[in-house]
């Protein structure tokens, strides 16, 4: 495996840590240190960290143009041990290598990835913040880099690992949110891009989105693009509703990302000895159980949004507070166990902890 280069700044040239950790939002803050790796003549080429700076890629660049671009969301969490924490990174790099082979982008070497983030959190470790509820959010990407304004592969490309310090990532917190089920736009088709995590995807989304804001909900739940009936995902979140003593997430047909703490919760959920059904949910079916009491709960899952409590959905019109718009038990369990598994407060059973 090659080894990582690094040209790292001297300590009075770092940046530090905003000190009020409450207010570090997320996504604005990044770190003094990024990774990089460059494909050329047919191969990932001087994997390097450097200081974080602006990039200098060609106006002509293809992902500029036409979307050749993928990207991945983990996080660091420090423990109170002060051992620094990942949570299932190896199942980031792998959905990391399918999303590359669906954009026709090459892969890279999936150990040299998690080598390199390892390396990189070592030199930014002040950064990782303190405060329960933080963490160090990694944004691993691939860019086309190669100019050229042919629709085809490019033949270059720059792999790239950014982080910075983040709070909760919906302003909520975890409070319930309220979230707008969309019944006209469609966020991917079968055949699609919908379960690799393309930047295209989130481009998608954004009309509706915006649409939705307007109207007052911070998000969107989209339904099946074909009959737009059955209930997919978020977008930043997989969704869990609790209908009766059933706990139901959409199946992985095609059309919804595959997420991480999706599966973390299907796994820890069947462990609890609840029944867990991965079944089409039609959306009227959301409708007659909150008609009959049945619909106990709903929250979102996604790395950014940990576990996100939905208070309330709103459809054609309607208003359908999910239970009693609170946060259900299930969903506070839940919340309660993975972030203990990734805080290291909780027993590690399933070996998901990768300690850096
Ligand atoms: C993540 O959860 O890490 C994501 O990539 C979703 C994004 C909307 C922040």
């Amino acid at each position: 495996m090659e080894s990582v280069s690094k040209r790292i700044l001297p300590q009075h040239q770092r940046r530090f840590l905003p000190t009020d950790e409450r207010k570090l939002g997320f996504g604005d803050i990044f770190s003094d240190h990024m990774f990089k790796m460059d494909f050329h003549d047919g191969q990932w080429r001087n994997p390097r960290i450097e200081p974080y700076a602006a990039l200098s890629i060609s106006p002509a660049a293809m992902s500029l143009h036409y979307g050749q671009l993928i990207f991945e969301g983990m996080k660091c969490f420090r423990r109170q041990d002060g051992r620094l924490a990942l949570f299932r990174p190896e199942a980031n790099f792998k959905r990391f290598a399918n999303s590359s082979h669906q954009l026709c982008i090459p892969q890279i070497d999936q150990e040299l990835a998690l080598a390199a983030l390892k390396e990189l959190l070592f030199v930014d470790q002040d950064w990782v913040p303190h405060t329960p509820g933080t963490s160090l959010y990694i944004r691993p990407f691939i860019v086309a880099t190669e100019p050229h304004l042919g629709v085809r592969p490019a033949n270059e490309y720059m792999f790239m690992i950014i982080t910075g310090p983040v709070a909760a990532y919906y302003t909520e917190g975890f409070a319930p949110i309220a979230i707008y089920v969309e019944p006209h736009y469609s966020r991917a088709v079968p055949g699609g891009l919908g379960e690799v995590k393309a930047a295209a995807n989130y481009a998608a989304s954004l009309f509706a989105a915006e649409e939705a804001h307007k109207k007052g909900f911070s998000q969107l739940l989209w339904l099946d693009p074909c009959q737009h009936k059955y209930v997919e995902e978020v977008g930043s979140m997989n969704m869990f509703f609790v209908i009766g003593d059933e706990l139901v997430t959409s199946p992985l047909a095609g059309t919804v990302l595959p997420g991480i703490t999706r599966d973390s919760v299907v796994t820890i959920a069947r462990d609890w000895g609840l029944k867990v059904s991965e079944r089409p949910l039609a959306i009227d079916e959301i409708l007659a159980a909150k008609k009959s009491g049945e619909l106990k709960e709903a929250f979102g899952s996604g790395t950014a949004a940990v576990i996100s409590p939905v208070g309330r959905l709103h459809y054609n019109g309607q208003d359908i507070v999910v239970g009693e718009g609170g946060i259900g038990p299930i969903t506070q369990k839940m919340y309660d166990e993975i972030i203990g598994i990734q805080y290291g407060t909780r027993p590690d059973k399933y070996g998901w902890v990768v300690l850096v």
